[in-house]
This record gives C-alpha cells, sequence and structure tokens, in this order.
C-alpha cells in the first residue's frame, strides 16, 4: 500500500472535485466526483451518469475504473471520491475496485474539500470475492 503526501491527497481530492462538478444526476441530485491515480502515474476521473431509466446509472468511481481499463491500465495506487456528505463508495463499486487490487487506497472527501476518511479497498469489502476466489 502507498503512502501519500498531503500534495497528492490535496491534488486527487481536490481532482475529484472538479468531475464532481460534472456529474450529470438530475434525478438524484446527489453528485459524486473520482480521481484514480494509475501505478504509472496516469490520472483518470470520472463522475456519476443517471438516465431516465434509473437503474442504467453509472458512479463515478466505476466510470474513473473503466476510463483507466479501457485505456490499458489495471493497476491503481489510489482512488479519491467526492461527495456533498462524504459519503462511502456502493457495493457495486467496492466489487469492481476490489478486482483490481484491495491496497488500492480510498479518500472520501466531502463538498468542502475536506478529506472525512483514507481507507483501503480491502478494509471497505472485507472478505471479497476476487479473480483469486475463482481458482480451484
Ligand atoms: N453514486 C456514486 O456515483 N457513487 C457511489 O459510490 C454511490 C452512489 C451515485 C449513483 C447515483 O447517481 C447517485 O449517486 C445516488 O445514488
Amino acid at each position: 500500500m502507498i503512502r501519500l503526501t498531503d500534495e497528492e491527497r490535496r491534488q486527487l481530492l481536490d481532482l475529484a472535485g472538479e468531475a464532481r462538478r460534472r456529474a450529470y444526476a438530475p434525478y438524484s441530485k446527489y453528485q459524486v466526483g473520482a480521481a484514480l491515480r494509475t501505478r504509472s502515474g496516469r490520472l483518470f476521473t470520472g463522475c456519476n451518469v443517471e438516465s431516465a431509466a434509473y437503474p442504467t446509472s453509472i458512479c463515478a468511481e466505476r466510470v474513473a475504473i473503466f476510463k483507466a481499463v479501457s485505456e490499458g491500465e489495471r493497476q491503481f495506487d489510489v482512488l479519491a471520491v467526492v461527495t456533498s456528505n462524504g459519503g462511502t463508495p456502493c457495493g457495486g463499486c467496492r466489487q469492481v475496485m476490489a478486482e483490481f487490487g484491495l491496497d488500492t487506497v480510498v479518500l472520501i472527501g466531502d463538498g468542502t474539500g475536506r478529506l472525512c476518511q483514507e481507507t483501503t479497498v480491502g478494509a471497505l469489502l472485507p472478505g471479497a470475492f476476487t479473480p483469486d476466489s475463482l481458482r480451484t
């Protein structure tokens, strides 16, 4: 697991906060932004995107992860998530995060830019079902 400097935390929370401003959440009105840093140092952002057919909406975290994977990145150091109230990632997003490593650091920030929690994917999803779980 990587150790972050305050400057790195600040950069990732700021990026997630900017992405949050691009959220398309006319139904829930709950805007979420994410910023993902790959082990190679690339940065990917995401915001939640809703649809009038509600279940087809997608969370900010998954947008950031899928953008990264679709660009050839599968190893992640840190994911920052920003909501109005410091809400934590949903179960579905925790599962997708776990697919790519339990050691990824997760920063959770609120609408004021404050870091509310610093944790890991493994701590957010104890007993995770991972690619290893499919080994017989
Ligand atoms: N949402 C996220 O983007 N990430 C989460 O981890 C929790 C929920 C979004 C989905 C939906 O657009 C809105 O927040 C309310 O659930």
